[in-house]
């Protein structure tokens, strides 16, 4: 038996942050998972490094498309050796790379099956013809009335709805694949394959949006505007939609179309894949790629399973073009990999949205696993180091010490035995089920009855009267023999912190070898002698580590404290996309204090305020700030504060911001306002204290 499991190839415009580190540690988990039931298993992740995103950002950077993909790569590698990810570590089998010349074999081979292929209505499934739309290049696709924001000025582009930066308009010749010919065949699959499309709820969104019929897919650019990309097969005109040629990665890496990968891996062996994905490219993966591999007479996957995104506090999306990501160098320095991927798994609800901060990192580090399991496992070994001797003690209770032993809250071995087991199975089915966060739930039950246990005997009196020897030893045995079912059990969520509680009972053999539902009650030998006792988790210090990650984050913006609110962008939103250089510590991203002064702030006092005919969104207020006449200011505040409280209002004001024409206005400044939520709620910024109209705020 084999399985093979994916994560999204991630773009290789930028450098990874929290939301892309999660995807992988969820693939690592169900991996290792497989791997201790010894299941040959495959898991692959990787970059998509071809289209206009890579090739913009690389122009940016002084950079060939390459060099700009390298260097993504390189950081990548980096990053999945320090958390554990990577092959020698154990993790993934391949790091799949678009620009591996097996892939460009494989993507041709792909395209022309599909050149060849018939509809499941009998026509050609691609043909050419010409596509007219606004194209957001962060996303890299085509964007639908619904997935942009229309303009204030209907001269301006529209913007991405995920990105805010504006979309471009493009219009030429391209090949399409003829989508719409497969929306019943796609029902059809998703009617006979229940578990096609995990949770539940995202299968039924993907039954609407194939219920409510399907448009052709632009599936190729012209060479002319994009040429980073592998070319369509006998029309090098034009290259390959990134999409098309990202998606299929996951058959080219273990062998489509190239002999020599398919006798390193083996298609025939692992295909077909469990695909994990975010909710936001659940589309591509659970229509576009259905119906290519249908048209190509290829074997649908196992299943795609999608995830929630991880917002920040305020509730919005992380992602490098809003700023406010949780990087990676500094998750890694502060943390320790197990507490990350404990976090992650604990935290999201698998298919829900999660909120990410540091303070719910720390505090639930301190909480669940120093004061949890860490503490559990470092008493347990103190204890037997102490009292014992350094040895695994003996389970049994004579008959005679029975009572006692049952008056000190020890409990029978068959009842603990009959409860861990319960516990263990209910485990291993949520995390089958991706139900990472109810497992955790079950396995520290565990940890907090084994504790409830050791309080209530507690063995530091029994130590002191010898006739309470056997009840001394039970308890300890119990406590020790849990931990190494714990271990077991969470080896494929905390592999380090595993094999940390392995050892320290004492054990050579490897938890990551062993399938739970192996485990059987009294296989810990008495008499073993215990390893090192060492803390697995370290309380961390909340104020001082807080201050230190503030100091080390180059990502200030995470509850960006203004927001312009003209346009409802955030502040962070410049509309640029970030380079790496921005999310490297210590480069290019922090302003110094001349940079700031440039920016005119003052206090002003609202005047007037009306809405303005035609624009749901606009405010045109006149506020004092100090000068002989109140300036003009449009504000995209109307749909969140009636005009007239606003007016006697103290506000902030950008005073130096060049004047701008909105709606026929001419707009003299901006006000600040705090950003809430993802639809970026504005919350004007005020003062507590009575300041006079025109104070500078520096
Ligand atoms: N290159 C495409 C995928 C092609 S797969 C054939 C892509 N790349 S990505 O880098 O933008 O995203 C990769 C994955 O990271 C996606 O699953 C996405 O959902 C995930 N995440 C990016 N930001 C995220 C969060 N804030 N939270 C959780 N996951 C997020 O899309």
């Amino acid at each position: 038996m084999t399985f093979y499991v994916t994560t999204p190839i991630y773009y290789a415009n930028s450098l990874p942050h929290l939301g892309h580190l999660y995807t992988m540690i969820v693939v690592d988990t169900i991996a290792r998972q497989k791997r201790q039931q010894g299941i040959e298993t495959f898991f692959l992740t990787g970059t998509d490094e071809h289209g206009i995103n890579i090739e913009r950002a690389a122009k940016r950077n002084n950079r060939s498309p390459k060099e700009q993909a390298d260097y993504v790569v390189g950081y990548y590698k980096k990053m999945t050796a320090a958390f554990g990810l990577d092959t020698s570590h154990g993790g993934y089998d391949i790091f799949m790379r678009t620009t591996a010349p097996f892939h460009y074999e494989g993507v041709s081979e792909l395209w022309r099956r599909l050149a060849k292929a018939k509809t499941p209505k009998g026509n050609d499934a691609l043909y050419k013809g010409h596509y007219e739309g606004w194209f957001c290049a962060a996303c890299a696709e085509f964007k639908s009335e619904e997935e942009y924001q229309k303009p204030e000025n209907p001269d301006d582009p529209p913007s991405c709805l995920i990105h805010e930066t504006k979309l471009d308009r493009v219009s030429e010749e391209s090949y399409f694949f003829r989508l719409s010919d497969f929306d019943q065949a796609l029902l059809k699959l998703y009617e006979e394959r229940l578990d096609f499309v995990q949770p539940e709820a995202r299968r039924n969104e993907v039954k609407s949006f194939v219920g409510g019929g399907l448009q052709d897919l632009s599936v190729s650019r012209l060479k002319s505007s994009v040429s980073w990309g592998i070319p369509v097969p006998d029309d090098p005109k034009h290259t390959i939609y990134v999409w098309f040629e990202a998606l299929t990665n996951y058959i080219t890496a273990i062998g489509f179309g190239n002999q020599q990968q398919d006798r390193a891996v083996g298609f025939e062996k692992f295909w077909p894949a469990l695909h994990v994905v975010g909710k936001d490219i659940l589309r591509f993966h659970a229509v576009y790629w259905p119906a290519f591999l249908m048209a190509a007479g290829v074997e649908q996957p196992r299943a795609i399973v999608a995830h929630g995104m991880w917002v920040d506090p305020t509730g919005r999306k992380m992602s490098k073009t809003l700023g406010n990501t949780i990087e990676l160098d500094v998750l890694n320095k502060f943390f320790p990999i197990d507490a990350v991927r404990y976090f992650c798994l604990r935290e999201m609800v698998f298919g829900q949205d999660g909120r990410f901060g540091y303070e719910n990192l720390i505090d639930r580090t301190n909480s669940d696993l120093a004061s949890g399991l860490g503490n559990l496992s470092s008493r347990t070994l103190t204890m037997i180091q102490r009292y014992c001797d350094g040895h695994i003690p003996g389970a049994n209770i004579s008959d005679e010490a029975r009572l006692s032993a049952k008056r000190a809250g020890v409990e029978d071995e068959a009842a603990i035995r009959d409860f861990l087991s319960h516990a263990r199975d209910e485990f291993v089915r949520y995390f089958e089920a991706l139900a990472f966060s109810k497992g955790l739930e079950e396995a520290w039950a565990i940890v907090a009855r084994t504790d409830k246990m050791i309080s209530d005997a507690k063995p530091w009196e029994l130590a002191k009267d010898s006739g309470q020897r056997q009840t001394l030893n039970a308890v300890l045995y119990r406590a020790a023999e849990t931990l190494r079912w714990l271990a077991v059990m969470l080896y494929p969520a905390m592999p380090e912190a595993a094999r940390e509680i392995y050892a320290g009972l004492g054990l050579s053999d490897d938890p990551g070898k062993i399938n739970p539902t192996d485990l059987k009650w009294g296989g810990l030998a008495e008499d073993t002698s215990i390893g090192e006792i060492k803390p697995l988790f370290p309380r961390i210090e909340k104020a001082k580590t807080m201050e230190e990650i503030k100091e080390d984050s180059t990502d200030t913006s995470q509850t960006p404290a203004a927001a312009e609110t003209e346009t409802h962008a955030s502040v962070a939103g410049s509309g640029q996309h970030a380079t790496e250089a921005d999310a490297v510590p210590g480069v290019a991203s922090y302003i110094d204090i001349n940079d700031f002064a440039k920016v005119e702030l003052r206090v002003g006092e609202v005047r007037t305020a009306e809405r303005i005919p035609k624009a749901d969104k606009l405010l045109l207020i006149t506020v004092d700030i100090g000068e002989a006449q109140p300036r003009q200011i449009l504000a995209g505040i109307a749909q969140y504060y009636e005009p007239e409280k606003l007016v006697g209002r103290k506000i902030v004001v950008v005073a130096n911001l060049k004047p701008r024409k909105l709606r026929g206005y001419e707009s003299q400044g901006m006000l600040l306002a705090a950003s809430i939520g993802e639809e970026g709620k504005p919350v004007i910024a005020t003062f507590a204290e009575d300041v006079p109209n025109g104070a500078r705020l520096k």
